[in-house]
């Protein structure tokens, strides 16, 4: 069986792969996958499969493969300040990368069926603001999780940026399309084919298929829990102490890359593999147990077969560690004249 990328060693060479292969083509989105480690939302007993480019399922706990991921944070076509609804946002490893784009103005929501699953990510969440190395050299807008089936909202709230993780049955095909305004962009799979689709106007859209697809579906509402509502979070403006809080650290990140300039840079790919492997590889889907989910899985010839020939390192491109933002940050911060307390505010009660 083929895949679509090679196992990475570590999240960075699962990115690196992504990015060779085509899945991920922006800097902006190449930066995101960097600063969000994979691994961090499997089990910890788990994490060694994290960068296989395969999806991955435990009880409710339920992430698509890389190269997926790779797809929709691409036809998102996400900026800073948008509003985005995450439906079926699991544990919350896509959220947390769209809120490093969507930076403080933006609004971060996912509705998730499972308690247990948002549970699982608000935790997920939480760790990585205390322990991301990455952390500092963003502004992330939060993600809010609320508990619920994705197709029991509340109609009238629109997003500018909506996923569906899960197959959308064509009965709530239009359903799905009302979520976003006019401009706004939806990606769901719909038809076996993720599709990117535009609202171009109060009742027209456009539709390009992104990519054949095949995810097990939405959980739809039952009879006995037919007139069960889901209420989004509201839309609120960010409260003047956060602000200042975002501005303050923005200042400072802005002079730490100013003195540091080598900190900013996005690393490309360290190995380059031979051209036959460097391009996508045919997609697998593959039945499982819990409906169909695609599976790009890597077949056995993998890393080991490459060979040391088929990689060429380019130090100069190796970035700094990124622990060393973190160290500057804390450092200009504890400098400020004011008190601890806020400074514990400012790096986000990180030790
Ligand atoms: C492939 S997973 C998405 C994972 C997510 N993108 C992440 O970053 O972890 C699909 C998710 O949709 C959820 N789901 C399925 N049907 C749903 C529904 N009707 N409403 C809300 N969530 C639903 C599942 O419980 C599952 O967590």
């Amino acid at each position: 069986m083929g895949g679509a990328v090679s196992t990475g060693t570590d999240n960075s060479d699962l990115i690196d792969n992504l990015v060779e292969a085509n899945y991920i083509k922006s800097p902006e989105v190449q930066r995101v996958f960097r600063a969000v480690d994979r691994a961090d939302y499997y089990l910890p007993t788990q994490r060694e499969s994290a960068y296989k480019d395969l999806a991955w399922k435990h009880g409710h706990l339920h992430m698509s493969a890389p190269c997926i991921y790779s797809e929709v944070m691409e036809s998102l076509l996400l900026e800073p300040g948008l509003s985005f609804l995450n439906l079926g946002s699991g544990t919350g490893y896509l959220s947390t990368m769209v809120g490093l784009i969507l930076g403080p103005y933006g609004v971060n929501h996912g509705v998730e069926i499972h308690e247990d699953v948002v549970d699982y990510a608000r935790q997920r969440l939480e760790s990585f603001k205390i322990n991301s190395a990455s952390f500092d050299d963003f502004d992330l807008c939060e993600p809010q999780f609320v508990v619920g089936n994705c197709l029991q909202l509340v109609p009238g709230q629109l997003y500018d940026r909506v996923y569906c993780g899960a197959a959308c049955p064509v009965e709530h095909e239009n359903y799905m399309k009302n979520l976003i305004n006019i401009n706004g962009i939806l990606v769901m799979p719909l038809n076996d084919q993720l599709q990117q689709i535009k609202r171009t106007g109060e009742t027209s859209w456009e539709v390009k298929n992104v990519l054949p697809v095949s995810f097990a579906s939405l959980v739809v509402p039952g009879d006995d829990n037919k007139s069960d509502i889901v209420i989004a979070p509201d839309f609120h403006f960010l409260p003047l102490k956060a602000a200042c809080r975002y501005s303050i650290r923005k200042t400072i990140r802005t002079n730490i890359h100013k003195e540091h300039p080598e900190l900013h840079k996005v690393s490309k790919p360290k190995k380059k593999k031979p051209t036959s492997l460097r391009s996508r590889r045919p997609i697998n889907i593959v039945p499982m147990s819990m409906g169909m989910m695609i599976l790009r899985q890597f077949d056995s010839d993998d890393r080991s077969s490459l060979g040391d020939d088929g990689m060429d390192c380019t130090e100069d491109e190796v970035p700094i560690p990124k622990e060393t933002i973190c160290t500057f940050m804390k450092e200009r911060v504890n400098e400020l004249p004011i008190p601890s307390t806020l400074k514990s505010y400012l790096v986000y009660y990180r030790q």
